[in-house]
């Protein structure tokens, strides 16, 4: 179909608005309320444009073009049209401009300049809108509101949560949360973005900086695997916000409040600036020169007096591809195989027949195509709150979405059906299992990181392979951290090597690793007291070893009291870096800002180690272009063999403990990110026990829960009659330590 903007011929589609023709054409129409990813209301009138032969100007956002349609942007009739439409607009928007955070970037300030008139005729008092605090994250000045709705929209239409509406009618009208201090949406922050004007705020950048003094960095979310694409805006080498960077493959134009303002936790109090050596007990200052010889003359002289088998090896998955391929690289060299990213976890016997790396199985584009999606052990809103976006827009498209959890827990897209059970049921239930519904469907199954907390993760992970094979579905994961794909593909485990080749003689598991009483360990970018699946087998580990070294950017109560070697490493905004996200792509970024003079680049610190062991010394680009070759090699389609090793159920009477991944408590960053820990999700610090657990203890005051042998008195529990039977749940957050291990089978103490 042919139209014509000012004269000009262009192509269109049949379904196409104006709006959306001018867009793709980069033909600019000023507008408020319209907004791509957001229905359609043509309230403000903004967009007014002449059509040749309607008498009056017409929305542009919400006018469905025609064949030979002729349509003025610049004509005399489209100019006045929307200047009246700006005076009005201006009636009762305070002129604020030089005091206001959205200066310089504000829509109605550039709209007023190019479409507004220089004199007002209005002589009345403007309105004023009296503030709410609404949330830890966003500040209001409602009396800029121009009712645009844009925020309630997003609610409603992408959220999932509509948590803002507008009351009233004409002069009165007001944007207000339906719960007075209540906007609590994972993903509250687009708002700010969305809004034209300087209604709604970042909290964290108020009165910070001016815009246009701001430095644009990107950057990929170290949060969740996901990968979405970030903007940091930084000012006197400090981040002071974070936008989204468009990205239609991954999360479009939106970002969860945990990519937004998770960099918070970058500027902790705990950050770790010195080198450290312990002498005579305490610990040294060392100089940041001197600090990589001494760990080099530690690990070479733990090899010289024992086997490199007595040296174990742990990092994080949030470390960067590049620092993970430098840890096992100088590692593997040196002739230690105890190495494993997955600290979290506690059974490792599936890990034979385990795929190259953990996988989505589809792209995040795709998941619309599935008629069903069979969640597992997570709870998308808290845990990847990007996906609730996408997983909102496929049930639109009739995707059906089914859960199974040992805890019940809310999400933003519906919900087909919901089985909540206890660990054993769901075990007992997916060996025999067949959702009839999804019978000669398309079906993907998704497996999230609770599961693999399980002290019997191997039996379930055989279990719902069986159920995905009844029900002919895909199976997807959802990792713990941004890049357990790397832990995975570039060799951070135990029994195979960069490439997922497999090692004839493994190393030891993060397990074994701490039952081996072993003379080194050496920790990577990790917070001993939450990244660990039993803190108290890792306490008992640190205090057996003759050598505990730290890299870190915290410094911790346990790093503090144990560690004889303490590096100070960059963050992942302080250095250049890459991240493979659950679809496999290899996401690239470069530092952002400068840290603290005595902190350590990650990579730097590894690269001067294998330097120092004569092993071949590599720049951020060599080690790129060598991560780029192997995973052109690799067939991420060739099958696993399907795990035939038999398991034994247990199937014994006891309780089950499990742990809920805490939404701001996932990630040593973001559980420092202090005004995420202050909104109301992060308030779940509850231990939750069944009723049938609480019906059958003497004492109803105080629990006492048997774990390993020791007994933990548990007096701050909430009774939930919607959990399941024998079942105490906790949320794991930076505080809020329960007994021992993220999940486990234990017994109660009358
Ligand atoms: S607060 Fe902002 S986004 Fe919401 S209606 Fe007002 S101007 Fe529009
Ligand atoms: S943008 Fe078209 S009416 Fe608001």
């Amino acid at each position: 179909m042919k139209i014509y903007i000012n004269n000009i011929e262009y192509d269109a589609n049949p379904d196409e608005t104006i709006i959306q023709v001018a867009d793709r054409n980069n033909i600019k129409i000023p507008r408020f309320c319209y907004h791509k990813h957001l229905s359609v209301v043509a309230s403000c009138r903004m967009c007014l444009v002449e059509i040749e032969g309607v008498k009056f100007a017409q929305p542009a956002c919400s006018t469905p073009i025609k064949e030979d349609m002729r349509i003025s942007t610049k004509s005399s009739k489209t100019k006045e049209a929307q200047k009246s439409t700006m005076e009005f607009l201006l009636i009762n928007h305070p002129l604020d401009c030089p005091i206001c955070d959205q200066a310089g970037e504000c829509e109605l300030q550039d709209v007023s300049l190019k479409h507004g008139d220089d004199h007002s005729k209005y002589l009345e008092f403007k309105r004023v809108v009296v503030d709410k605090d609404i949330s830890p994250l966003i500040s209001t000045e409602m009396t800029r509101c121009i009712h645009c709705s844009r925020c309630v929209r997003f609610g409603e239409e992408v959220a999932g949560n509509k948590e803002l509406g507008l009351i009233n009618r004409g002069e009165f009208t007001e944007i207000r949360a339906f719960i007075e201090d209540g906007v609590s949406s994972e993903l509250s922050g687009n708002m700010i973005d969305l809004c034209p004007v300087g209604a709604l705020n970042n909290k964290l950048y108020s009165y910070k900086a001016r815009t246009w003094d701001l430095k644009q960095h990107p950057i990929i979310s170290p949060h969740d695997c996901i990968g979405s694409n970030i903007f940091y805006h930084v000012y006197n080498n400090e981040i002071v916000r974070a936008i989204p960077k468009e990205n239609s493959d991954i999360n479009q134009t939106w970002l969860s409040d945990r990519d937004r303002f998770g960099y918070q936790g970058i500027y902790s109090k705990d950050r770790c600036y010195v080198s450290k050596h312990r002498k005579n007990k305490t610990l040294e200052r060392v100089d940041s020169q001197d600090i990589i010889k001494k760990v080099n003359n530690a690990i070479n002289s733990s090899l010289d007096k024992n086997t490199s088998s007595k040296i174990g090896s742990f990092i994080s998955a949030q470390s960067t591809s590049e620092e993970m391929f430098l840890f096992q690289n100088l590692l593997r060299k040196l002739g230690i195989k105890n190495i494993d990213h997955r600290t979290n976890e506690r059974d490792f016997d599936y890990q034979d027949t385990y795929p190259l790396m953990p996988s989505l199985g589809c792209n995040i584009n795709d998941l619309s195509e599935y008629d069903n999606i069979i969640l597992i052990g997570v709870n998308i809103k808290t845990e990847y709150p990007i996906l609730t976006v996408r997983l909102n827009e496929s049930v639109k498209q009739d995707t059906k979405i089914y859960s199974y959890h040992y805890f019940n827990m809310d999400e933003d897209f519906p919900v087909e059906k919901k089985f909540v059970m206890n660990n054993t049921d769901l075990l007992s239930l997916f060996q025999e299992h067949t959702l009839e519904s999804c019978r000669n469907k398309k079906n993907l199954l998704v497996i999230g990181p609770n599961i693999t907390y399980f002290s019997n993760q191997s039996v379930f992970l055989q279990a719902l392979d069986k159920f995905a094979k009844n029900i002919n579905s895909q199976i997807g994961y959802l990792t713990d951290f941004c890049n357990s794909t790397s832990g995975w593909i570039l060799g951070n485990v135990p029994h195979r090597t960069i490439g997922g080749v497999k090692l004839d003689n493994p190393g030891l598991n993060a397990t074994e690793m701490l039952e081996n009483d072993l003379s080194t360990l050496i920790f990577y970018n990790l917070d001993p007291e939450n990244d660990f699946h039993n803190s108290s087998a890792l306490i008992n580990s640190l205090q057996k070893s003759e050598c505990n070294i730290f890299f870190t950017s915290y410094l911790t109560p346990i790093i503090e009291k144990y560690a004889d070697y303490i590096v100070p490493i960059s963050t992942y905004a302080e250095s250049d870096g890459s991240f493979i996200n659950i679809e496999g792509r290899f996401q690239s970024f470069n530092k952002v800002i400068t840290p603290n003079s005595n902190v350590i680049d990650g990579w730097r610190a590894l690269n001067e180690l294998n330097i120092l062991n004569n092993h071949q010394a590599y720049t951020i680009e060599s080690i790129r272009s060598e991560l780029s070759s192997t995973l052109s090699k690799i067939d991420f389609t060739s099958k696993i063999l399907i795990d035939k090793k038999k398991y034994e159920l247990d199937k014994s009477t006891k309780v089950h403990k499990n742990s809920l991944r805490h939404i701001y408590s996932t990630d040593q960053i973001v559980r420092r990110a202090k005004s995420l820990n202050e909104t109301i999700q992060a308030n779940n610090k509850s231990v939750y026990v069944s009723r049938d657990i609480f019906d059958d203890s003497e004492n109803k005051k105080i629990l006492k829960v048997v774990e390993n042998n020791r007994v933990f008195k548990i007096d701050n529990f909430q009774i939930r009659d919607d959990l399941p039977s024998r079942t105490i749940v906790y949320s794991s957050s930076f505080n809020n330590k329960f007994t021992e291990s993220k999940s486990t089978f234990v017994s109660l103490k009358k």
